[in-house]
């Protein structure tokens, strides 16, 4: 058996990942740690195929003692590193704890990896997983994101982030620390967290709350479906090279209020509102973000020549199937939305307008 350390497995692209690996390698045994913040759920962990090659670990990539402890008891062969605070807005609202656990807990866990693979060199690869958002914001007619796009990060996320690649790349550059980076554009389908923009607009649709649209809508996003990453993903574990960077993304470039409208479309039709009328009358342009980048596009040329990857989903396929896991699973939907959620919807919604 292979032993993989899988951070930030109860998240939403975490979780996916699991699922993906356990079905796709039966060799291997995943160790999950995660410390279940809100945007973590032992639910996004239910139905595992062949669930006893995974095990939950509660607990922080911060802690230095437990993540030794892992690394003593495993001879881990991938650490596939998802956990951080991901969420733009949050991070405006609450700089420290992306600080805390993007740059600091990334620290501890490349730091201890690195111990224990020079006292037992093997056969390591670290995956970090990034964003496209630490290049910053794209005019209409820029070139899409290339790994070689100057960073340029605009939001505390996006600076987290960009810090951690850095530190990472320098393990590589310093102690010849066997790591690869990907950055991804945004991610969409099952057990997304519903204060991202696809699962928020399909909520708040379905419970009769407005549709909140920062600003005029027109913010371009470059739309990655989440089976298409896990593949990639694989790729990159499988066949990429020590010390690259591999941007990941969907070729699906949309306005904000683009898909806001096609949700209200797929909706009307999917689980029509009980008055007739259309979901998008629910739609209202609030206060935009401050700092809010405008384009995101990624080119993922190096991934699919040099690795052999590239896209499968189109957008109008995978939107259906992820509002069709919406409507299944309104229990998750239930367990999630919790007074957490409903605290956060309230810092960061009431004073929009
Ligand atoms: P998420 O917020 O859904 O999940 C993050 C997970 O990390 C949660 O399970 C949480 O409990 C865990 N976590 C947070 N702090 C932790 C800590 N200190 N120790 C251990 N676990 C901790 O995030 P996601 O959308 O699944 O994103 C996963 C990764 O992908 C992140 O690194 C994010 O920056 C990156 N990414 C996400 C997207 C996207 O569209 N969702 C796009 C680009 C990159
Ligand atoms: P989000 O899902 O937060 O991802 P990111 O900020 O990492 O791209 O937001 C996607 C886009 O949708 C972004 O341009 C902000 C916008 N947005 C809204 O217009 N309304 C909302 O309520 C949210 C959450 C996002």
């Amino acid at each position: 058996m292979e032993q993989w350390l899988v951070t930030g497995g109860a998240g939403f692209i975490g979780a996916n990942f699991v699922r993906y690996a356990l079905e796709k390698h039966d060799k291997v045994r995943i160790v999950n740690l995660d410390a279940l913040t809100y945007a973590g759920s032992r639910a996004n962990l239910d139905g595992l195929p062949d669930a006893d090659r995974h095990e939950l670990v509660h607990g922080d990539i911060g802690d230095t003692d437990l993540v030794e402890r892992l690394f003593a008891r495993h001879d881990f062969q991938r650490v596939v590193h998802f956990a951080a605070e991901s969420h733009v807005d949050r991070s405006i609202h609450g700089p420290a704890a992306f600080i805390q656990t993007n740059i600091v807990g990334t620290f501890n866990l490349i730091e201890v990896a690195r111990r224990q693979w020079e006292n037992q060199p093997g056969d390591l690869r670290f995956l970090h997983i990034s964003t496209d958002e630490v290049y910053g914001t794209l005019g209409p007619d820029d070139d899409a994101f290339s790994e070689s796009t100057p960073y340029a990060p605009n939001s505390p996320y996006a600076a987290s982030k960009a810090s951690a690649d850095l530190l990472v790349r320098a393990y590589h550059k310093t102690y010849g620390f066997p790591v690869v980076t990907t950055n991804c554009s945004n991610n969409y389908g099952p057990y997304q967290y519903p204060e991202k923009l696809i699962p928020l607009m399909i909520i708040n649709a379905l419970t009769g709350k407005p549709l909140p649209v920062y600003g005029d809508g027109r913010q371009v996003r470059d739309w990655l479906y989440i089976d298409d990453h896990c593949a990639a993903l694989n790729a990159v574990l499988e066949q990429g090279r020590n010390g690259e960077t591999y941007n990941i993304g969907g070729r699906c470039e949309m306005k904000n209020i683009e898909i806001v409208e096609l949700l209200c479309r797929l909706l009307d039709e999917m689980s029509p509102r009980g008055d007739g009328a259309s979901y998008n009358t629910q739609i209202q342009h609030v206060q935009d973000r401050p700092g809010h980048d405008r384009r995101y596009a990624v080119d993922a040329s190096k991934i699919t020549e040099q690795l052999d990857w590239c896209p499968q989903t189109d957008f109008p396929h995978g939107i259906r199937d992820t509002i069709r896991w919406y409507l299944a699973n309104e229990r998750w939907v239930n367990a999630v939305m919790n007074e957490n959620y409903d605290d956060w919807i309230a810092v960061n919604y009431s004073d929009r307008g």
